[in-house]
């Protein structure tokens, strides 16, 4: 049994596929899997994939990049999504220093706002770091996000960082680039992480892992994902499932 902690059948490029990529990933063993937003409109897609299909779960919320352009409407619309009996986080939220598309300052007010959303809802909440992890240690501890903790996505800071994301309660989830050649950083966070903390996801339709980097990444390809943890570990595959599909069920408060 595999648990895709984030993947976006909620993406343009993956809504049209979706019935075939269930399939595939059924066959592959993925019995649940979380659909994270990133605006409006995929937050609303999250939760009526939610509603139609029973082993899927939506997280809402606003990503860095359109920070932006969040109104007042949209946070007071996330507040009410929370409400939804399938919305398990609020996500993905966070800081993204490497596109900038939206001024830091204005990335951290929006952060801040989500977190307390969440907080009000007791969601856990998804994080999206990119080369801004200091700053995302100095939200999460200043908003005091420890008492809902959440998830790493696609975890990129350093092993030595881990540290204190682990303080703040969150897990640690691992995507495509752990298999990957150069994938130095995420291998070690792999060999290191402490088993009760380790998730796995796609991140579909980005971050392909091998051996399927340069196509469309899917749900079914969490199994490739989870192998080379698994082999990094020197631990069988179902060794592997059975740790980071009990630790997604905690993190998401899900029942067994
Ligand atoms: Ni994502």
């Amino acid at each position: 049994m595999l648990f895709d902690t984030h993947t976006h059948l909620n993406d343009p490029d993956l809504w049209s596929q979706v019935d075939s990529l269930l399939l595939a990933a059924q066959e592959a063993g993925v019995t649940r899997m979380v659909v994270p937003g990133y605006d409006r409109e995929s937050s609303i897609r999250a939760m009526q994939l939610a509603e139609q299909i029973e082993f899927i779960y939506a997280a809402v919320g606003f990503h860095p990049h359109d920070a932006k352009d969040v109104t007042d409407r949209d946070l007071a619309d996330l507040a009410l999504w929370c409400q939804h009996e399938k919305v398990v986080a609020v996500g993905e939220i966070g800081l993204d220093y490497h596109y900038d598309n939206s001024p830091r300052d204005v990335q951290q007010a929006v952060f801040k706002e989500q977190i307390s959303i969440a907080k009000t809802a007791n969601l856990p909440i998804v994080i999206h770091d990119r080369e801004a992890h200091a700053d995302v240690i100095t939200v999460l501890q200043e908003t005091h996000a420890k008492q809902i903790g959440g998830i790493m996505h696609c975890y990129s800071a350093s092993v030595e960082m881990m540290p204190q994301f682990l303080d703040l309660g969150f897990y640690i989830s691992l995507a495509g680039p752990v298999t990957f050649k150069n994938g130095k950083r995420p291998i070690q966070v792999a060999l290191q992480v402490p088993a009760d903390r380790l998730l796995i996801e796609t991140d579909a339709p980005f971050l392909t892992p091998e051996p399927f980097r340069g196509k469309q990444n899917q749900p079914a390809y969490v199994l490739h994902v989870a192998q080379k943890i698994a082999d990094l570990r020197g631990i069988s595959i179902e060794e592997i499932e059975k740790m980071t599909y009990t630790n997604a069920v905690r993190a998401f408060h899900l029942e067994a």
